[in-house]
């Protein structure tokens, strides 16, 4: 059986310019392939690409150049097939203002090609499961910001999809909201194998859910695989520690053999250094320290989150990418 359920080949959306600002290369030469079940988190700065990817998988938006393939179907010459099996809730959009929550689902659904007693029921379960009953009769366009949301979401679901993409489902959520939608999003897996591709700003979310975290930035996926690989493979444990002997030096190459990697010296003693296996290694340093005659006051190993991979890959943190991406929308005197 063909396992593969997204497969791109130098998948590339070019916007033309507009008046003096050059063309902006949004997406370039993606090369990916996802296969049937997996759970997918695109992580990026602002402006990295990850919604014009999405919006070309979903049919959305035509890609300049290359080609790709969604649950079997071609994105440019098979539209309606890609749309009919798959679900797509975007960044912030919600249905028409003035329907009423329910009516809005079951119109959904019959867009999708159900008949109106299969919509009603399915948007009866997805009422109740997304917690939606308490507004599931007020107008669109009078709930909050995470009521829509969460109605965005059963939008996307009305047609149970083999294959869901979701931009940004979790932003704007309540702590309560956003671990009732992961609930939903795992649950979607483990009962009916659904493939999910989602991106989000949130790393924790990407670190704790995702089976495979691709990571974007200026168009291009610069690193793809499980987080504990990625992590491993490319931050390491942060370990930190504080000597209270003035030899601050030599204390910093007794660490760096244990360590067997850089240690960088500060001038009131702290020692630090990223190393994969840091918890295994930092008792063994502070035991060298010791038999040196070496005291120390304070030490700690902390492991790496997706941000430090983020900046071994990059050199700058996502933090300071979304500053970069501002700095510059603001120059040319644009708004996201
Ligand atoms: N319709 C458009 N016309 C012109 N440029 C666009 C258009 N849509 C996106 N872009 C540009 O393409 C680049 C990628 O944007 P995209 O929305 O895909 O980023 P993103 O990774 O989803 O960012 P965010 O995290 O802010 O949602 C940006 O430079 C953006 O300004
Ligand atoms: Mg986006």
């Amino acid at each position: 059986m063909n396992d593969t359920i997204i497969s791109t080949e130098n998948l590339t959306k070019r916007f033309a310019s507009k008046g003096k600002t050059p063309d902006v290369e949004a997406v370039r030469e993606l090369s990916i392939e996802v296969r049937r079940g997996e759970l997918v988190a695109f992580l990026g700065p602002n402006g990295a690409g990850k919604t014009t990817s999405l919006r070309m998988l979903t049919t959305l938006v035509p890609p300049t150049s290359g080609t790709a393939r969604v649950v079997g179907h071609d994105i440019i010459t098979e539209q309606p097939a890609v749309r009919a099996a798959i679900g797509y809730v975007g960044q912030g959009t919600s249905g028409s203002p003035a329907q009423r929550v329910r009516d809005e689902l079951v119109s959904q659904g019959r867009f999708y090609g159900m008949s109106r007693t299969a919509a009603a029921e399915r948007a009866e379960e997805l009422v109740a499961s997304l917690d939606i009953t308490g507004f599931a009769d007020q107008q669109v366009q009078n709930l909050s910001g995470g009521q829509k949301r969460r109605v965005d979401i059963a939008i996307g679901l009305m047609n149970s999809p083999t294959m869901l993409f979701l931009d940004e489902p979790s932003t704007g959520l309540d702590p309560q909201s956003r671990a009732n939608l992961w609930r939903h999003i795992l649950d979607l897996r483990t009962q009916h194998g659904t493939t999910v591709f989602l991106t989000t700003h949130y790393l924790e979310e990407a670190d704790r859910y995702a089976e495979r975290v691709m990571v974007m930035d200026s168009g291009q996926v610069i690193a793809d695989d499980t987080a504990r690989a990625l992590k491993t493979e490319l931050a390491g444990d942060a370990v930190t520690i504080r000597v209270a002997s003035e030899e601050r030096s030599r204390a910093g190459a007794v660490v760096g053999q244990v360590l067997q990697t850089e240690v960088t010296v500060s001038d009131d003693g702290t020692l630090t250094s990223a190393v994969p296996d840091g918890a295994r290694l930092l008792p063994l340093a502070l035991g060298r320290l010791a038999a040196e005659g070496l005291a120390v006051e304070a030490a700690t190993c902390v492991p790496p989150t997706l941000d430090d991979v983020f900046l071994a890959l990059t050199g700058r943190t996502l933090r300071e990418a979304h500053v970069e991406t501002d700095l510059a929308t603001a120059a040319q005197g644009g708004t996201r």
